[in-house]
């Protein structure tokens, strides 16, 4: 059997209220993928963050090639070779693409001019082409994302922890790091892998372990598991596959026509109530312009949007909202959280009207609001005044959902909306988008994870190069036939 290279023994950690790690056993060996699976809150990130030096363990021990590691800091683990790529994004956006890349290594080690020549070696190995000055604010989620990833490797590891690092990315992206982590295990290197992309781990890793409410419910060999067997641990119980019911769409809610800037080129765009409609697109496609426009961040455009037939060309996020849109962001983080205030906060931010009386906040309402909204998106915790960055990564997508939920938005734009949300969570996600779409409302999902958009959407449109290059009902087409026109147009625009 090969050896063991890391190995954490009877880790415990109580957050208060939430005790999140109980007598956790793991080990990694040395040239392995081993991965990480449970369900939202089950505490991967957590244990990641103590073998990391992030977060203090309350007890339990951690060694490395036998020696217990008495006291844990990201710096000391860098030097022990073990690197982080955390679940949040955590570049400087006013730095270059290569400072991020030296972030902590910087001048006194290596010269700017070395610095960028050696992130260009870097980029090219995931076809980035675009010069390493580039700042980082520049770049979309997937990109930024990528940029995280060279970081970590930048440090030579032997140990490489990856927190779900193929959110946001694109098929093309994923292909390329599984490149890289195959090289990285030929070289001795060891990998821990976070996803909830059931298909990735059966692709990369070795090994599982299956973290379930804070314990071990088992590791195992990836040949001798069955996926079915895996989410049943993570869940606890056997879970039924739902039967997708399908919306019968009715009149026309909102229309996007010839809608052009800089990126995008004559988008036309019909959706009518009761539908769900996908954008299928790589990266840079474009996806996330076109809502930028409906939503009115993004005012500088030609073409028209109407909504309900009312025209709204060039309005306000304001006037957005109070028409009835809803958006979800790619990079919740960033955009989408308020990562310092309480889940009821964010839940009613967008609802001033419904809780505020004669300008008096009238918080129980606000409470009573968030935690019927909460409860519909599955949230792992009914404690409203929970601070959200302390959430773990799916539950705060889900209060950004339960937020739109809660307005009555009659249009929800979503942007890869199930990126970092468990197995089980997104089945109930799919669910809650059905249910949310029967009648009045509607739903544009855009999204790199094409299975994802077969098995919610009505209808899909592909882009590419900010063009619309396909219009398909959902019906008999699949992954393949999906990417092949989402290629089309000469690929992805970096
Ligand atoms: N700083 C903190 N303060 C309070 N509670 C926390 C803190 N960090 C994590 N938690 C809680 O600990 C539990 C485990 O969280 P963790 O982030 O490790 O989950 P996870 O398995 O990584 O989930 P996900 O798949 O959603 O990323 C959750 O209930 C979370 O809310
Ligand atoms: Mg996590």
């Amino acid at each position: 059997m090969e050896q063991s290279i890391l190995s954490v023994k009877n880790i415990c950690k109580t957050f208060p209220g939430v005790r999140a790690l109980q007598n956790v056993c793991f080990d990694l060996r040395q040239g392995e993928v081993h991965a990480l699976l449970g369900e939202n809150g089950a505490g991967k990130s957590t244990l990641m963050k103590i073998i990391f030096g992030l977060v203090k363990k309350d007890s339990g021990e951690i060694f490395l090639r036998n020696s217990e590691l008495k006291s844990i800091s990201p710096s000391k683990s860098y030097e022990n070779g073990i690197a982080l790529i955390p679940q949040e994004r955590t570049l400087l956006t006013h730095k270059s693409i290569a400072e991020n890349i030296f972030l902590g290594m910087e001048p006194a080690f290596v010269s700017k001019k070395e610095m960028c020549a050696q992130s260009m070696e870097m980029m090219k190995r995931f076809s980035m082409q675009i010069s390493p000055d580039t700042p980082a604010a520049q770049l979309s989620a997937g990109m930024q994302q990528t940029v995280e990833i060279m970081r970590a490797m930048n440090r030579n590891a032997q140990i490489l922890i990856m927190d779900e690092p193929t959110g946001g990315l694109s098929a093309q992206e994923v292909k390329k790091l599984f490149e890289i982590i195959r090289t990285l295990k030929e070289q001795k290197a060891s990998v821990i892998y976070i996803s909830h992309r059931m298909e990735e781990i059966f692709e990369i890793s070795d090994r599982i372990t299956v973290l379930r409410d804070g314990k071990n419910a088992g590791t195992f060999d990836t040949a001798d598991i069955t996926k079915e067997k895996i989410i049943e641990l993570m869940a606890g119980k056997k879970i039924s596959s739902q039967n997708q019911n399908k919306n019968c769409p009715g009149e026309e809610i909102l229309q996007v026509k010839e809608l052009c800037t800089n990126k995008i080129h004559n988008i036309n765009l019909t959706l009518r109530k009761g539908e769900i409609l996908g954008i299928a697109g790589l990266l840079g496609s474009g996806r996330t312009e076109i809502f930028e426009c409906i939503y009115g961040i993004n005012r500088d455009y030609r073409g028209k949007i109407l909504i309900n037939s009312k025209d709204c060309t060039h309005h306000s996020i304001t006037d957005a909202i109070s028409c009835g849109i809803g958006l979800v962001t790619e990079d919740r983080k960033r955009t989408g959280l308020s990562l310092k205030s309480s889940v009821a906060k964010n839940i009613t931010l967008p609802m001033e009207k419904k809780i505020f009386r004669y300008a008096v906040l009238n918080s129980k309402k606000a409470h009573a609001i968030s935690l019927e909204h909460s409860a519909k998106v599955g949230l792992n915790t009914s404690d409203m005044s929970f601070i959200s960055g302390n959430l773990s990564g799916g539950n705060q997508q889900k209060v950004v959902i339960a937020r739109w939920l809660a307005k009555g938005s009659k249009v929800l734009l979503l942007d890869e909306p199930t990126v970092g949300v468990d197995v089980n969570a997104k089945q109930e996600i799919h669910q809650l988008i059905r249910q949310y779409c029967n009648g009045e409302n509607a739903v544009i999902v855009a999204s790199s994870d094409f299975p994802e958009l077969l098995e919610i959407c009505d209808r899909i449109v592909v882009i590419a190069r900010g063009q619309v290059v396909k219009e398909l009902e959902n019906k008999g087409i699949d992954e393949k036939i999906l990417l092949g026109y989402a290629t089309s147009a000469g690929g992805e625009k970096i």
